[in-house]
Parts: C-alpha cells; sequence; structure tokens
C-alpha cells in the first residue's frame, strides 16, 4: 500500500496516560468511510519508511481521526503516543476494512457492541452512526482495568444524557472496586459470559437473538464475547481481533528455531528476537506471498502446526480462521522453539 492522502493535524487529545487521539485536516479533501474502517498511517523512522494501520473512531461528517495506544515494541504507535505534537503532516493510505456492514432494510433494531481498550476505536465510530443514523437501540459493553483506561469517556457520557431513551452503557473494570461519575451502569469485575448473558438479556429483552453485534478487543475477550453470544442463539456477529499479542518483553530474547513447510519444501528458520516469522522466511529468501507487512491484506497467512505464535496485530483473519489455526506470518513472533508451519500450496 501507498500513501494516498497527506493531512495535517486538527486537533491532538490526550486520551489517557498510554492513548492519544489524532484529528486530521484533509486540506477541505473529501475523505469518504465507513464506521469501523481503518487507515495506514507512514512514518519515516530511522531512516526506514513504515506504516501501521489504526481504526478510525470518526464516522462521516467529522473529521477522520485515530485514537494510538502505546504498545510494548510498539515502534510508531509509541513514537506517535510520544511526539503527536511535533509530527507535522501524516502520510495516510486507505481507507479499508469491512467490520461494519451497510444497513439495509434487513437490518436488526438492536446492536450490541463490545469493546476492550483500544478495540473501543472502531466501536466508537459504529456506536456514532447507529444513534445519529438509525433508531435502533444500542447497548454498549466497554471493558477496561480501571476508570482511568476509558477511551472516550466524556464523549460517551454526553451520549448517554442526548440518547437515554434507546443508549445503554455498561463499564466493566477488571481492577478496581469505585469509580467516580461515568455515566451508565458500571460492573467491577473481569468481564465473564455471566455478565453478558445477563446484561443482554436485562437490557434487550425477549428479542435479544434479533441483535446484530460487533465485538472488538484483544483475543481473549473476543472469543469469549464470541462464544457467549452465539450461545445465546445471537449468529450475527462481527469480529475483529485487536493486538492478540504478549507484550515483546515477554517473548523469548534468544534466537528461536522455526519448522517451516513452504510448499514442498521444508526449512529450519533462524528467528531473531523482534523478527517476524515472515521476515526470516523472506531474509532464508523463501518465495513467500507478502504485501502490506502490517496484518491486513492477508496474503501472508499460514498456517500452525505446533508451537506457539504471538499475533502483533490482526486485520485480516476471522476469530474462526484464527481458531482453526491460521496465523499471519507478518504479525507472528514465537513463543518457544516448538513452532511449526506451513505454507503455500499445502
Ligand atoms: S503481509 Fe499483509 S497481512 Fe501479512
Amino acid at each position: 500500500m501507498q500513501p494516498v492522502y497527506r493531512w495535517k493535524t486538527y486537533s491532538i487529545v490526550r486520551e489517557t496516560h498510554d492513548t492519544v487521539t489524532i484529528v486530521f485536516d484533509t486540506n477541505g479533501r473529501n475523505f469518504s468511510h465507513i464506521p469501523g474502517q481503518y487507515i495506514h498511517i507512514f512514518l519515516e523512522l530511522n531512516n526506514e519508511v513504515i506504516s501501521r494501520p489504526y481504526s478510525l473512531n470518526s464516522i462521516e461528517g467529522e473529521r477522520p481521526a485515530v485514537t494510538v495506544k502505546r504498545v510494548d515494541g510498539g515502534a510508531m504507535s509509541n513514537y506517535i503516543v510520544d511526539n503527536a505534537e511535533q509530527i507535522e503532516y501524516w502520510d495516510v493510505g486507505g481507507c479499508l476494512g469491512k467490520f461494519y456492514e451497510v444497513a439495509d432494510n434487513k437490518k436488526p433494531s438492536t446492536t450490541i457492541l463490545i469493546g476492550a481498550g483500544s478495540g473501543m476505536s472502531p466501536i466508537f465510530s459504529i456506536l456514532k452512526h447507529e444513534l445519529l443514523n438509525t433508531q435502533n437501540k444500542v447497548l454498549l459493553i466497554d471493558a477496561n482495568k480501571t476508570q482511568q483506561d476509558v477511551l472516550y469517556a466524556e464523549k460517551l457520557l454526553a451520549l448517554n444524557n442526548m440518547f437515554a431513551d434507546r443508549f445503554v452503557s455498561y463499564h466493566v473494570f477488571s481492577r478496581q472496586k469505585t469509580s467516580g461519575d461515568i455515566g451508565g451502569n458500571v460492573i467491577y469485575s473481569r468481564l465473564t459470559a455471566l455478565h453478558l448473558k445477563k446484561i443482554i438479556k436485562t437490557v434487550l429483552g425477549a428479542e435479544y437473538t434479533l441483535s446484530v453485534g460487533y465485538i472488538c478487543g484483544p483475543e481473549g475477550l473476543v472469543h469469549l464475547a464470541e462464544e457467549c453470544l452465539s450461545n445465546m442463539g445471537i449468529s450475527n456477529v462481527k469480529t475483529e481481533l485487536f493486538f492478540a499479542s504478549k507484550p515483546a518483553s515477554a517473548l523469548p530474547q534468544e534466537p528461536t528455531e522455526v519448522l517451516f513447510h513452504f510448499n514442498d519444501t521444508t526449512y529450519l528458520l533462524d528467528v531473531e528476537p523482534g523478527q517476524s516469522v515472515l521476515q526470516a522466511a523472506i531474509d532464508d529468501k523463501i518465495p513467500v506471498q507478502y504485501s502490506c507487512q502490517s496484518g491486513t491484506c492477508g496474503m501472508c497467512s499460514a498456517r500452525l502446526l505446533s508451537g506457539e505464535v504471538y499475533m502483533a496485530a490482526n486485520y485480516a483473519l476471522s476469530s474462526a480462521e484464527v481458531a482453526d489455526g491460521l496465523r499471519l506470518m507478518c504479525q507472528s513472533y514465537p513463543a518457544n522453539n516448538d513452532v511449526e508451519m506451513a505454507a503455500g500450496y499445502q
């Protein structure tokens, strides 16, 4: 992917201690997108241009905006969080993504939104769209460690007040026992399937099975919520996995070996700490397929046969594909020496 737009900063919002929202000035150029889509940001760091995908939290009619969260080992994210005010131009590509299906006349009249951490970014875009452009009843469940980690807290409170008749929100805090005024309902616990069931049945009543659900967050939360909604008979559910990774510091600090099958040949890759499986395969001149190197195109997908890898980002595979063993090599970092993967036509 190449940059298409050169935007300036319209405003910077320090959302929490480790997140920053950049609202872009598009120089008067039209920029069209649907809720839940993402853009690529290109930055030159250490004499190398790198790009990363970021979900838009804005909707049509607003200035485009993304929220960037500091992540362990995240070169671009950490640079932006530390230096957002000093960045003069933003080279941007996109937008991409099909997280949200454009409404049609079969669309359900109730919407369930489940987000956690920076997974709230596309969820916030869908929330605003549903409230401002449909008559749907909307249930939001936002899971965080503490109140200080909640994204868009003031805006959520304003939406709570503005749409009190059809917007119900729950904040779930896993590491906090009390909170200040945040609006909506508050649960002090790790989010469980039991919580989800109770909330959904209480808020949406008998017709909850006809809802559409959108879930975005870390792998554990997405799988828990998707399975829970499925068990409840809610079949119209879309998911997006965010940062299904362990922190880079938790990964092996020594080179690891990966047994890699590509077409008819088996290779033993030496993967350096901080190096992805894809990069190791490219270094070994294996003609693997890839394009974006940022977890969005899906061209580098491979099957994990054994061992464990951590995916740093995933905008291409569904949670069902991940559960089925597929991984994006460009985002995969071996967690041990037992990793065996296969790509190509086998
Ligand atoms: S190269 Fe595009 S997802 Fe890995």
